[in-house]
């Protein structure tokens, strides 16, 4: 009965309030996306949730698949049916390729207006922008050289961080002893790429930039690209039988779950970790991949605003705006586990790894040492990216040896440039 009572009560408001309520209730975003996992989709509650307090609807079209993968082929049918969502999540290079085909909106006004250009850093702008227009609003930067460590399983181990690659191996073979998982991994291509990014990152700044970033031939064909696979070869003997195919959620929950020593994963991995209730410091140690301090490689999440029809267009705008409001760029990435995309926005809200995110990545950048992550498309467009991906998961998985690998590296690259 009281049900009744509401419905009808509400209802009556919304007669009463007219034409007014109405096109209120028609903005509306509908917003593709691959943040599924409960620290994802807690993140991604703090965006839905600021827009209903702004009057816009959320109509999800969630992709599972990290790293995005799954979600870029749902997008490519979306389009060429005619059918663009208002906003997608997307990484680098992909956006300029939509961009290049025509198919995205401008939000150079409220770029205008909201100075975007003076507070989003350059090395963000190079993908949300294309051709001198705003086509993008950046949620946050990420970065791929982290390492997630169960911390009792570290403290007896003798609670020293591994400094370089021999001490990580000795960290590993004592994890080993235990009786866990030293490596929690998940079989995936995309995840493959994310501890090489870190391998190659370890073997030298200059490295990682002729490697990936100007694709050098030499470099790719290298003895050091060599001992790059050697070293995946050497991590892959501490992943447990069933890594195959499993999600990398499902392995940061084997460190969270004191089943596994460590995981090898981009920042989006804390996002678990505090879902699970874990503090840093006291259940879990972040630090940079053994050899990388100092350096950074990075990956952004960024809103690409696709052309849509112009009664979409306002609430497309209000959406780019409430994420690049400095007020949700830190409640937002407080959450996701990635620091803001915005210069100015102050770290008071950050745990010990955030605030360590912040200050690493605005270090990495003055010394010219923060780099585009290649396994989460900031150092080259897809067709690149999916042929490395391709060389270092069948190394990965012994189908290659390191001598062949370097030799299908070189080849692939050249073949996709
Ligand atoms: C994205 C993250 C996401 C991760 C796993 C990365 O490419 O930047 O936001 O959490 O993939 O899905």
């Amino acid at each position: 009965m009281r049900k009744f009572v509401t419905t009808t009560a509400i209802a009556a408001v919304m007669m009463s309030l007219g034409g007014g309520m109405s096109a209120r209730a028609a903005e509306n975003v509908e917003v593709l996306h691959w943040w599924t996992s409960g620290g994802e989709a807690a993140a991604l509650d703090v965006l839905k949730k600021d827009l209903e307090s702004k009057g816009i609807s959320w109509t999800d079209m969630p992709v599972a698949g990290g790293g995005g993968t799954e979600a870029m082929t749902v997008l490519r049918a979306r389009v060429t049916a005619g059918n663009a969502p208002t906003a997608v999540q997307m990484l680098g290079f992909d956006i300029l390729d939509w961009a290049k085909e025509g198919a995205l909106g401008n939000l150079d006004e409220v770029a205008a207006q909201e100075g975007w250009d003076k507070v989003v850093p350059t090395a963000l702008q190079q993908f949300s922008k294309y051709d001198g227009h705003w086509i993008a609003a950046p949620v946050n930067v990420h970065s791929t050289n982290w390492v997630w460590i169960n911390k009792a399983a570290l403290d007896k181990a003798g609670g020293k961080e591994p400094a370089n690659w021999d001490e990580l191996i000795v960290l590993l073979d004592k994890f080993k002893e235990q009786g866990i998982t030293p490596v929690a991994h998940g079989g995936q291509p995309w995840q493959d790429a994310t501890i090489f990014d870190a391998v190659v990152l370890s073997l030298g700044n200059d490295f990682y930039k002729k490697a990936f970033i100007d694709l050098d031939p030499a470099t790719l064909g290298s003895p050091q690209m060599k001992e790059a696979f050697d070293r995946m070869t050497k991590l892959r003997s501490y992943v447990d039988d069933n890594f195959s195919g499993r999600d990398w959620n499902l392995a940061s929950a084997m460190v969270i779950e004191d089943k596994a020593g460590l995981q090898f994963m981009g920042d989006w991995a804390k996002g678990e970790f505090l879902k699970a209730g874990k503090k840093p410091g006291t259940d879990f140690v972040c630090m940079r991949f053994p050899g990388t301090q100092g350096s950074v490689t990075f990956n952004s999440d960024q809103f690409a605003m696709f052309k849509v029809a112009d009664d979409k267009v306002p609430a497309q705008l209000k959406m780019a705006s409430a994420i690049e409001s400095p007020t949700f760029q830190s409640a937002f990435n407080v959450v996701k586990g990635s620091v803001p995309a915005r210069t100015d926005v102050p770290d008071t809200d950050f745990d010990d790894c955030g605030k360590k995110g912040i200050k690493d990545l605005a270090e990495a950048n003055a010394s010219g040492s923060l780099y585009g992550s290649m396994a989460h498309g900031h150092a080259n467009p897809a067709a690149v990216k999916n042929a490395i991906y391709d060389v270092v998961t069948r190394q990965f998985n012994g189908e290659l040896s390191s001598e062949e690998a370097v030799t299908e590296l070189v080849a692939a690259v050249e073949g996709a440039k």
